[in-house]
């Protein structure tokens, strides 16, 4: 991984700096009881992120931190490989896998460049995994190559509202649009005052659906999410009562042509 472009250098410096951060969390997600998406932590019942029976799959998660979503996967029955860019979060996957008795194969690399065959999967996902940190203009289409004609690729991370209405010193969501929409794509939050972070990527949704066409997806579907009734914390900088009025998170669900 030694020709790594800039963003994935900085992100896999980043996510191995605060990787103990995630333990914790990933230990409860890999104990519970059924998957939740997101920093609303929404059921499954109600996002339908996945095929309820994945028995004889090859599946992929893309970005898979502490393996999580990987774990649920295996657990329907699936075969399946994580990827991620930091060796810190892969160990704590590594851990976990061996604790739960749920083998997974995991790769530390980029997945931009995912090293598997063409055709490999049925199915590839990504909660704030590639979703976010990668160059979507990469791993879509390396997406795309991985997947078998009719595998699927689901992904869930914030949306451009998030990135518009976040104040240039990386403080909480406002009511206010603080950078332009039309054009986005690199955000790096590397220098902001509040909480750091590394490189994230947010598009237009018309670009998007672009990239997809152009890749040889077919939207399947798109949610965008809504904080629930009642929630009044603050995830992730993110004001509930912020996320009740726009969606602070949205899914898509494209099928390989
Ligand atoms: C928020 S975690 C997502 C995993 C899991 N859903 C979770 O929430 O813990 C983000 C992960 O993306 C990984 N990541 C960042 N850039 C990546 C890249 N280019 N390729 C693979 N993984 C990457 C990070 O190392 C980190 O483990």
């Amino acid at each position: 991984m030694s020709d790594l472009p800039e963003h994935a250098r900085e992100n896999q410096r980043y996510w191995n700096g605060m990787a103990h951060e995630w333990v914790a969390a990933g230990e409860r997600n890999w104990a519970a009881a059924a998957p939740t998406w997101g920093i609303w932590k929404l059921p499954e019942s109600e996002l339908q992120m996945l095929p309820a029976d994945m028995s004889g799959m090859d599946a992929i998660e893309l970005g898979c931190g502490t393996g999580y979503v990987s774990s649920w996967m295996a657990r329907r029955g699936a075969t399946v490989t994580g990827i991620d860019l930091s060796e810190r979060q892969l160990q704590t996957a590594e851990r976990l896998s061996t604790e739960h008795g749920v083998p997974l194969t995991l790769i530390h690399g980029t997945a931009e460049a995912v090293p598997a065959a063409d055709g490999s999967f049925d199915f590839a996902i990504s909660e704030y995994g590639a979703a976010i940190w990668c160059d979507p203009h990469v791993w879509i289409p390396e997406a795309h190559r991985l997947l078998r004609p009719g595998g699927t690729l689901v992904f869930l991370g914030n949306t451009p509202w998030v990135a518009v209405c976040t104040p240039p010193s990386g403080a909480a969501c406002e009511e206010v649009l603080h950078r332009p929409y039309l054009g986005m794509k690199r955000i790096d939050w590397t220098q902001v005052e509040v909480d750091p972070g590394g490189m994230e990527f947010s598009m237009p949704v018309s670009a998007w659906l672009r990239l997809f066409r152009d890749t040889g997806f077919e939207l399947v579907d798109f949610l965008e999410l809504q904080a629930p009734e009642g929630e009044s914390s603050t995830a992730f900088s993110v004001p509930a009562a912020w996320a009740r009025q726009w969606p602070a998170e949205h899914v898509f669900k494209l099928r390989k042509r």
